[in-house]
């Protein structure tokens, strides 16, 4: 049997008084595309700085290619590449220079080739020599994951890397992890754009208050909650909210409901309740919606 690509168990971490990490567990297998989600402060940063052994946690366990983050720490580290969430870096280097020291992090020589197809997958390659304080923000950003990938990881771990970043740069990023992917990288993935993420991921974890509320396939997470919606624009709101329905902007009505076997009967309550039905507007299920919900429930 293969080992996972990531292993997180029951680990916990505190902060003073509060508790950022309430006992995660999670398996990841290899070469999946794994969204982590959860509002802010959910503890999804803690936990990739656990991965990255930035963090050390107060208890439980975490693997990388089943390599201890803390035993194991050279090879754990090896095998991960982590895109951080905050631009950190020494403005004083060009591009190529970071991209060399990183690699000298990890005791490779001679990588130009390589920093020169990461240059040029991610279009940087006109900014090789070019000074990090010379670079815009969605620059530097390609130049985090560049640095993520100089030691040929096998497990990416990317922490709200569109965050702040153009439409345009976000597609051609998000086409080149898709390519990562292709090629056999695990890839991990925490952002804000649930539509991405529900594009993206083939499996989804929420996380609350350092606490996994809901991990399944992205589309048993479509499924499983009463996400599709019904919108009616109706002459008398009172008596569409008074049926259980959500007013939701001028004389429109949302309700949500689980499958279109329940649609007929929605329509006929609105209709004995006079109502007074004007337009309607259906909604499949997404995962902002789903979020929302799990959220709620948590
Ligand atoms: N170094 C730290 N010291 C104190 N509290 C921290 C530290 N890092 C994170 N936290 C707190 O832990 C919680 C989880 O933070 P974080 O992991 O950054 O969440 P997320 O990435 O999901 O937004 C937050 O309440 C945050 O304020
Ligand atoms: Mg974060």
């Amino acid at each position: 049997m293969t080992v996972p690509a990531i292993r997180v168990s029951a680990v916990t971490k505190q902060y003073g008084t509060l508790k950022a990490l309430g006992g995660v567990d999670l398996e990841i297998g290899q070469g999946e595309f794994f969204g982590l989600l959860g509002p802010n402060g959910a503890g999804k940063t803690t936990l990739i700085s656990a991965l990255a052994g930035l963090v050390r946690p107060d208890g439980g366990s975490l693997e990388i290619m089943g390599h201890d983050v803390v035993r194991d720490y050279r090879n754990a580290r090896r095998n991960l590449g982590v895109v951080p969430q905050e631009l950190v870096f020494d403005p004083f280097f060009s591009v190529r220079e970071l991209l060399r020291i990183q690699s000298g992090y990890f005791g490779i020589r001679g990588n130009d080739d390589w920093i020169d197809e990461i240059l040029a997958s991610l279009d940087l390659t006109h900014k090789a020599d070019a000074n990090m304080r010379m670079l815009s923000g969605g620059m530097k950003r390609r130049v985090l994951v560049a640095q993520a990938l100089v030691h040929r990881p096998p497990v990416i771990v990317l922490d709200e890397p569109t965050a702040g970043v153009d439409v345009e740069l976000r597609q051609g990023l998000w086409q080149f992890v898709r390519k990562l992917n292709r090629d056999g990288h695990t890839i991990v993935l925490t952002t804000h754009y649930l539509e991405e993420a529900e594009t993206l991921c083939g499996r989804i974890a929420m996380l609350k208050a350092g606490k996994v509320v809901a991990l399944d396939t992205t589309e048993n997470l479509l499924h499983r909650f009463a996400t599709h919606s019904l919108r009616v624009s109706v002459d008398r709101a009172e008596a569409a909210v008074a049926l259980g329905g959500m007013a939701v902007e001028d004389g429109w009505v949302e309700f949500a409901f689980e499958g279109y076997d329940k649609l007929e009967a929605l329509l006929a309550r609105l209709r004995e309740a006079g109502a007074g039905l004007r337009e309607i507007q259906l909604g499949e299920p997404d995962l902002e919606r789903v979020f929302v919900e799990v959220m709620h429930r948590a």
